[in-house]
């Protein structure tokens, strides 16, 4: 019966296309959300480059069969524009519209938090490569990410702080309207205070992508004497910090999370984001065979190296369509199922997921170097 749905579906959709039922061959819809304008506009580009090329793999290898008939997939990518209520259309349109059998997306958790729910309700699983927010998957079993969360990333740069470091006190600067960095500050915070350390300054501002002047926080924070300064924001927002740290003299040690990972850092920042370290996903620099085949590979096609999103996205749709693959169905459910089994190896390395569909992973430490980011170390979970 399922078999048959699945025939019927297919030959519906290409009967839409104006192919006719006899061809041997069907496509479906998958979906992409991601932040292709505003002020995070480099995490869409890398994300989507990821995608398509999985998308491009796995049409190339045949695609799934599905009820006997060979499918591939037509990849449509929407921009959230960094936005939770552009996402949320973009799901109903990809969803009501499209049918899509599945959504990679979104980067920034506090969209994915916005698209979950309607990906939920109506049955279609959801991967995110990079949204590190723990609740995101506790939205629902339907939802994945691809990622660690951000109570072991916040920890990872605590730990950094307080044991290599050496630093026995830090301040904090957050985005207090974003779960990303609120969750990650918290983190770092519980974290650092665990070891015994002290957070000598917790300041917020709301919503990076409008606010230009740091300055009243940043003349808290240096009153405060801190050793260390962790900023848990997006690359514009703790580039601008930086600047504005360093032009009042406040010349500690800094830090952040994976929002750090823009080429755009540098640009924006220039000297003063130089010596920032920030834990990340993937380091172009791994030695292992697997990321160096995938550096060459996406490096040809794209004239640039992948960072960290690249990588998830290209993960997170390759987990996805593996399992459409191996149930060879387009039911949300089915999909489901064969994703929580997943035994799927990515760039990352094997994939597994716990009860809440968070796989578990290693962190990496970056550090700016002359401008470039520079791979410091890997600290497993
Ligand atoms: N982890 C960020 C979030 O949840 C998104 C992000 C991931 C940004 C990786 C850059 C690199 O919002």
């Amino acid at each position: 019966m399922r078999r048959l749905f699945a025939i019927i579906l297919v030959c519906a959709l290409i009967a839409g296309i104006g192919v006719g039922c006899k061809a041997k061959t069907g496509v479906v819809n998958l979906g992409g959300i991601f932040p292709m304008t505003g002020a995070s506009a480099t995490f869409g580009t890398s994300s989507k480059q990821g995608v398509a090329m999985a998308v491009e793999e796995f049409n190339t290898a045949g695609g799934a069969t599905v009820g006997g008939v060979a499918t591939t997939i037509n990849y449509i990518n929407e921009d959230d524009a960094g936005d939770p209520a552009v996402g949320a259309s973009a799901a109903h349109k990809l969803i009501d519209q499209d049918k899509v059998i599945g959504i990679i997306g979104a980067v920034m958790s506090k969209v994915t938090l916005a698209v979950a729910p309607i990906a939920q309700d109506a049955g279609v699983p959801e991967i995110s490569p990079t949204s590190t927010n723990e609740a995101v998957t506790l939205v629902g079993d339907y939802i994945f990410r691809a990622c660690f969360i951000d109570p072991f990333q916040g920890k990872v740069m605590a730990n950094y702080a307080y044991n290599t470091l050496k630093v026995k006190t830090a301040a904090v600067l957050y985005d207090n309207g974003n779960d990303y960095p609120k969750g990650l500050a918290e983190a770092f915070k519980a974290s650092f205070e665990s070891l015994g350390g002290k957070i000598v300054a917790y300041e917020a501002f709301t919503d990076e992508a409008t606010t230009i002047d740091y300055k009243a926080q940043l003349t808290t924070i240096k009153a405060a004497k801190p050793e260390f300064l962790y900023l848990p924001n997006y690359y514009g927002g703790a580039a601008l910090q930086l600047k504005q740290a360093r032009e009042m003299g406040l010349n500690v040690p800094a830090g952040g999370g994976d929002g750090w990972d823009s080429p755009e850092l540098v640009t924006i920042g220039g000297a003063a984001v130089e010596g920032g370290v920030f834990s990340n996903h993937f380091s172009k620099d791994d030695k292992s065979p697997k990321v160096q085949d995938f550096v060459a590979k996406y490096t040809t096609k794209y004239g640039a190296a992948p960072d960290a999103l690249a990588a998830l996205a290209y993960d997170a749709a390759g987990l996805f369509l593996d399992a459409f693959k191996t149930c060879g169905s387009i039911k949300g459910s089915d999909i489901r199922d064969a994703m929580k089994n997943t035994t799927f190896s990515g760039i990352g390395g094997a994939y597994k997921f716990d009860a809440n569909r968070n796989p578990i992973k290693a962190a990496v430490i970056l550090q700016i170097k002359n401008g470039q980011q520079t791979f410091l170390m890997t600290v497993n979970p």
